[in-house]
């Protein structure tokens, strides 16, 4: 460790006690962490691993509200289900806290106070929806309404997931509320907001000249936000689940979520460490490193450190070691569309199997760019790598101690150059692991401890005891001695990746202590130390048991395309009149081209027959401008024109959209001229 640090203070993002954790959060978060954890515990180093379940913001608050339960219900239940998953694949947190406890509370709320009272918050009023009907200001997730781009009806105010485009609730055509159902109304509200803007010049310091080391997709990613330039954010929301803003006057307000939640780390040191907690965020001798996944970068690299510097006394983080996501058999990890292998889910189809999941979610981990998790390659891994090079090399080694040394440690004699020069590539090798684990690069790390089973390996099949049994019981003793001794330093190296491995084969050599500083030793098992029975360490994975886990995804793609592709139900019935109202007429393309910023959609040029209109059109994606001039389109003539991107649309293009995706413009299929009525 680096002489500036005494200590490590490990956190890792607090996931939403939402749903159960997947094999994503493994991959991305924990594993990293814990890996690292636990390789400075057997470096003998103080560390300190924080954990904990984010418990508030407005999808619990939705999901409560979906099932007519409490929020405080939604999160009991995945608290508990999320921290029995964590413990049962060994991720050593030193306390698994929640932010809904009355110590976070109580943090959050003063850390909030003192900012405020510093003056580090300015106060703005804006205009936001309210809906009258449940008395209560909606977040932006609340309202849902047509989206001005794709026209579907079901946008959220904070994106339309038809489309994809992000909106503000101002946006919606037709907003609802989706609480009571009613349209809401626009009403001031008051918020506190962080001025990032005033902490864009230390911040860049910070970052893009003192920590270049940073990995460079977390390094990237601060910078093109640094170099946007930072805007006041809003820490505070109209909402009724949270930590309250404990100000006078701000009565129905809470914290916003992203603000509550890192705090979710000091708390929880604080709820472990009441008496002794503060020299882990304040002392300059710690070393403060954020495990966390690419979507929580801006908050831990930007946003977190300025609540921090804001406060005055806490420490900032030293390291930042972001991973990128991991996609399951080639697509986007889902929790809506159950596209996930759940870690609970895994434990009952693989009991006792942790460590070959940790091994495979390591070797494959998503460290510089989005990974695949594919059951072929975990079934590979497991057969050519956890079972044919390491359970095979340590399971020689036992049994072979069994038949020709009685079970016992053997004395060694004298080294030959072969067996030197095995050791001496195994310290290198040992070598090359620790660099790539101070560097967080586990990936390489565990491809390394792998190389040190293969040496093994290697020394048994070049040696071969079974032989010299036969002939020399003394060079018998030393190829056993030493491969014993590979064995226990496979333990060790082990240890931070394949945790319940290393216990097995550390009951197996009846050695219960070994710590890192002890890799690369020759003499960690003395001579006439016996052994237990050897027990594999690793079995086989058939086909069969892999093409059941790949059916069981199949069926849910199966259901999610049937789910899709249902047609949307018919909507209630109108009167003839309502339909005469609609004035649909044939146009001609006479222009179109494509609007700057926004992606979407299409600046179109109709020839009405009545000297022309301007409508715009969320088709962008489907239609090149280029290709629809001169077309016939239809619209609606009589619709009240709209200002969608500083444009007035003048009317809209009507087209069929096919629940999969798919847009096609409706077209008559003669030519008529422009201006004819459609009825
Ligand atoms: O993205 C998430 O799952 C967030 N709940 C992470 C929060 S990390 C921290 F700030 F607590
Ligand atoms: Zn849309």
């Amino acid at each position: 460790m680096n002489k500036r640090f005494k200590r490590t203070l490990i956190t890792s993002a607090l996931p939403y006690a939402n749903g159960p954790v997947h094999i994503g959060h493994l991959a991305g978060v924990y594993v990293p962490a814990d890996i690292y954890a636990r390789y400075l515990r057997l470096k003998g180093q103080e560390v300190l691993f924080i954990g904990g379940s984010d418990e508030h913001g407005v999808p619990i608050a939705l999901k409560a509200k979906a099932e007519g339960v409490t929020p405080q219900e939604i999160v009991d239940r995945y608290h508990f289900l999320i921290k029995k998953s964590f413990e049962d694949f060994g991720i050593t947190f030193d306390i698994y806290s929640r932010t809904s406890s009355e110590i976070h509370h109580q943090t959050a709320s003063d850390f909030f106070r003192k900012l405020y009272d510093k003056g580090e918050f300015i106060e703005k009023t804006s205009e936001q929806y309210y809906d009258e009907e449940a008395k209560q200001f909606l977040a932006d997730r609340y309202i849902t309404g047509t989206c001005p781009y794709c026209r579907s009806e079901n946008a959220y105010g904070d994106q339309c997931e038809t489309c994809g485009t992000s909106l503000s609730p101002l946006d919606l055509i037709n907003p609802k509320s989706t609480i009571s159902g009613s349209v809401p109304v626009l009403k001031e509200t008051k918020h506190w907001y962080l001025p990032l803007d005033k902490h864009e010049a230390w911040l860049k310091k910070w970052i893009l000249e003192n920590h270049k080391e940073w990995k460079t997709n977390v390094y990237g990613q601060c910078k093109s936000w640094l170099e946007m330039g930072l805007q006041p954010r809003a820490v505070s929301r109209d909402l009724d689940w949270g930590v309250p803003v404990p100000v006078e006057g701000a009565e129905g307000k809470v914290l916003y979520v992203w603000f509550d939640a890192p705090i979710g780390y000091i708390s929880n040191t604080i709820e472990l460490l009441p008496n002794d907690w503060e020299k882990w965020w304040k002392e300059e001798d710690t070393k403060l490193l954020h495990f966390i996944g690419k979507d929580n970068i801006v908050f831990h690299c930007i946003v977190f450190p300025a609540m921090l510097k804001a406060d005055g006394s806490y420490i900032l983080p030293e390291n930042v070691p972001a991973n990128e996501f991991l996609n399951l058999e080639g697509d986007k990890i889902s929790t809506s569309r159950n596209w996930a292998i759940w870690l609970h889910e895994y434990l009952e189809d693989f009991p006792g199997k942790q460590d070959v999941l940790r091994y495979v979610l390591t070797a494959n981990a998503p460290e510089t760019k989005d990974n695949d998790f594919t059951w072929k390659d975990f079934q590979a891994r497991n057969n050519n790598e956890l079972v044919a090079i390491l359970g095979n090399f340590v399971n020689r080694a036992l049994v072979l101690t069994q038949k020709y040394v009685e079970g016992k440690i053997p004395v060694r004699g004298e080294l030959t150059d072969y067996d030197k020069q095995t050791w001496e590539e195994f310290i290198g090798v040992k070598k090359e692991m620790e660099n790539y684990l101070e560097l967080y690069r586990f990936r390489d790390a565990l491809k390394e401890a792998m190389n040190l089973a293969r040496i093994g390996n290697k020394y048994l099949a070049d040696t071969e005891p079974w032989k010299t049994a036969k002939t020399d019981k003394e060079r018998t003793a030393t190829i056993l001695n030493i491969s014993l001794q590979i064995t226990a330093n496979l333990a060790i190296a082990f240890e931070p990746f394949l945790p319940f491995t290393s216990e097995k084969i550390k009951r197996i050599i009846n050695k219960e202590t070994l710590n890192w500083s002890e890799l690369g030793s020759i003499d960690l098992l003395k001579p006439n130390h016996p052994i237990n029975q050897p027990e594999l360490l690793f079995e086989k994975i058939e086909d069969e048991t892999i093409e059941k886990q790949i059916r069981k995804l199949q069926d849910t793609k199966k259901a999610n395309d049937s789910k899709e592709l249902k047609a949307e139900p018919i909507k209630e019935n109108i009167v003839f009149d309502d339909f005469t109202k609609l004035d649909i007429r044939v146009g001609k393309v006479l222009e179109c081209t494509k609007v700057p910023k926004a992606d979407k959609l299409l600046q179109f040029k109709i020839d009405d027959g009545l000297g022309g209109r301007t409508i715009l059109s969320g088709i962008a994606a489907h239609y090149k401008a280029e290709e629809l001039i001169g077309q016939n389109v239809c619209f609606i003539a009589n619709l009240a024109p709209r200002t969608i991107k500083g444009i007035e649309s003048q009317g809209m293009i009507l087209s069929a959209e096919s629940p999969d995706g798919p847009v096609s413009l409706i077209q008559p299929v003669s030519d008529i001229p422009p201006g004819s009525k459609i009825s």
